[in-house]
């Protein structure tokens, strides 16, 4: 079931006024986004939860309306600020504002919320943070989302640097046309403790004569096993990774060998290619 197709209860039915950073307003204004979260924490969310990067508070909001207690956890204290004022009414919400990694939980959770996305988890440290609170979780707890499917074209790109395909960059300069088959290259689960170096061969059927220059990443996130969410602009949009220019015909096999660290940043990407005889 895909997240743009539910019925969306907007932050208006909320009995007062969310205050954000300007950051939080672009999330708080991606109903895709938020919807997902809302239905999967509506559908799961029991006992004791953790919501982890919690931002302005509002997925710790909806988790306490179905909970008993909800930790809320912000590292960023200017975000953390804002939570107080939003979370304030809330009697079964703790926050504290600290790294995720360093709280001691004194009650084990039924359910983990972590919203520290980003497109194939490079950028942002969803996995090193997860990896972490993991020991705080019920044998039959649930981590919401459940996990991510990583999936990656080859590309031609106009681009010579690697960069998120949202719209600020579709407005002034990125383009790219697609040039193979797409292929699922990973999945993972966020149940489980994560390797956090990935090496991935990426074996591309080419559709198009002309020139390989990229390859595109698309994360399609599942926050239950039947919701579906994303690409969007403020949730994982594509990342578009330039490679050595390769020239191609229809029916040329090529082989990519990307590599990277999750929670390593971009500037972990590596990539090599091959022409596959
Ligand atoms: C993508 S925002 C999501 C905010 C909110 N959960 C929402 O869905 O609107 C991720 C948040 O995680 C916080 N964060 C990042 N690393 C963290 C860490 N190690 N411990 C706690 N919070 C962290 C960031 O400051 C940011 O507010």
């Amino acid at each position: 079931m895909y997240a743009k197709k539910l019925f969306f209860r907007d932050l208006s039915s909320l009995k007062f006024r969310m205050r954000t950073t300007p950051y939080h307003f672009n999330l708080l204004s991606d109903k895709e986004r938020l919807s997902a979260f809302y239905e999967a924490i509506k559908d799961k969310a029991k006992g004791t939860v953790y919501d982890i990067g919690s931002g302005c508070g509002i997925l710790s909001i909806w988790a306490s309306f179905y909970s008993d207690f909800v930790y809320s956890v912000e590292i960023n204290p200017d975000s953390a600020k804002i939570a107080e004022h939003n979370l304030k009414p809330f009697k079964n919400i703790l926050l504290i504002n600290e790294d995720a990694r360093e709280v001691f939980f004194k009650d084990k959770a039924d359910i983990i919320i972590c919203e520290m996305l980003d497109t194939a988890l490079i950028d942002e440290e969803q996995v090193p943070v997860l990896n972490s609170v993991l020991k705080y979780l019920k044998k039959n707890g649930e981590v919401i989302p459940k996990g991510i499917i990583n999936c990656a074209e080859a590309v031609s790109m106009n681009s010579d640097h690697i960069h998120y395909n949202d719209g600020f960059e579709r407005m002034n300069y990125s383009s790219y046309e697609e040039m193979s088959n797409f292929i699922i290259y990973n999945k993972i689960n966020f149940s489980n403790n994560i390797k956090e170096d990935v090496e991935a061969i990426l074996n591309f059927k080419i559709s198009k004569k002309g020139i390989v220059s990229g390859i595109k990443i698309t994360t399609l996130t599942l926050l239950t096993d039947d919701l579906i969410c994303g690409p969007t602009d403020m949730f994982n949009p594509e990342l578009l990774i330039p490679i050595e220019k390769i020239n191609v015909d229809i029916g040329d096999k090529i082989k990519v060998i990307l590599s990277y660290k999750m929670g390593g940043g971009l500037n972990s990407i590596k990539t090599e290619i091959e022409r596959i005889p």
